[in-house]
């Protein structure tokens, strides 16, 4: 590990009930080629060496469960909210006063590069106070009305699809999560909201989100397929 890795440190929300999923266990819990996705999301992190703790966010009944599945790594476990946002809160709370840079990033994003954890810290460390990975938009986007009218085409020239870690000077996310109007699907949103600059890095398209059982055997392929160690 770094030296620097000391001082950071992420929050790794797993605390959903994966219901888009449907596998009657939390996303998390679910395993993908034999490894749960918790594992696999907690060990990409910590594969980067710059990140020094993990604090892993699970439904409190799984807590026992989640810390039996990663001995001798460098977490602690916290039980969860309602929403992703309380759920955040909750492991932002338990991270030490020391830290100095926050990685918040998807459980549910267990194929992870740890290329990307590293330039997302590399960026707050060089003085930007949040930092998202990002890809661009590759579909045509069109909005539509409450019929499925099509009402525009939006120039996705300007579009960024948005993936985690998401990384902040630890006192801006506090203080974004202090001042939380709402629950967001994302941490930037609240780092937004309050105003502040917001600015990306590339992302990779195995930083990708597994929500549905298409994403699952997604994943499954690419491991069966011998994509590198992801990293
Ligand atoms: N999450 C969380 N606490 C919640 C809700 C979500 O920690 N109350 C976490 C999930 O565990 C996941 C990440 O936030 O790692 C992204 O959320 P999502 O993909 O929506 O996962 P789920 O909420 O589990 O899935 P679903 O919405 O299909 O139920
Ligand atoms: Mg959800």
């Amino acid at each position: 590990m770094a030296a620097c890795a000391e001082r950071v440190a992420a929050v790794l929300p797993a605390a959903g009930s994966g219901a888009r999923l449907g596998a009657g266990v939390p996303k998390a819990f679910v395993e993908l080629a034999g490894v749960p996705v918790l594992v696999r999301a907690v060990d990409g992190l910590l594969d980067s060496g710059v990140v020094g703790h993990v604090v892993v966010v699970v439904p409190a009944e799984q807590a026992g469960a989640a810390s039996a599945m990663l001995p001798g790594r460098p977490v602690s476990v916290v039980p969860g909210g309602a929403d992703r946002t309380a759920s955040v809160a909750a492991g932002l709370a338990a991270l030490p006063p020391s830290v100095e840079v926050v990685l918040v990033h998807d459980a549910a994003r267990p194929l992870t590069p740890p290329a990307v954890v590293e330039r997302v810290v590399t960026a707050v460390r060089a003085g930007a106070p949040a930092v998202i990975p990002v890809l661009p938009v590759t579909d045509t986007i069109k909005q539509v009305d409450g019929d499925g009218t099509v009402v525009s085409t939006v120039d996705r020239s300007a579009l960024r699809a948005v993936q985690t870690p998401q990384g902040f000077r630890a006192g801006d996310l506090r203080r974004a999560h202090a001042g939380a109007p709402d629950p967001r699907t994302d941490d930037a949103g609240l780092v937004e909201a309050l105003g502040d600059p917001v600015t990306t890095v590339e992302g990779d398209p195995l930083a990708f989100k597994v929500t549905t059982p298409w994403d699952l055997r997604i994943a499954e392929l690419l491991l069966a397929g011998a994509v590198e160690r992801i990293g």
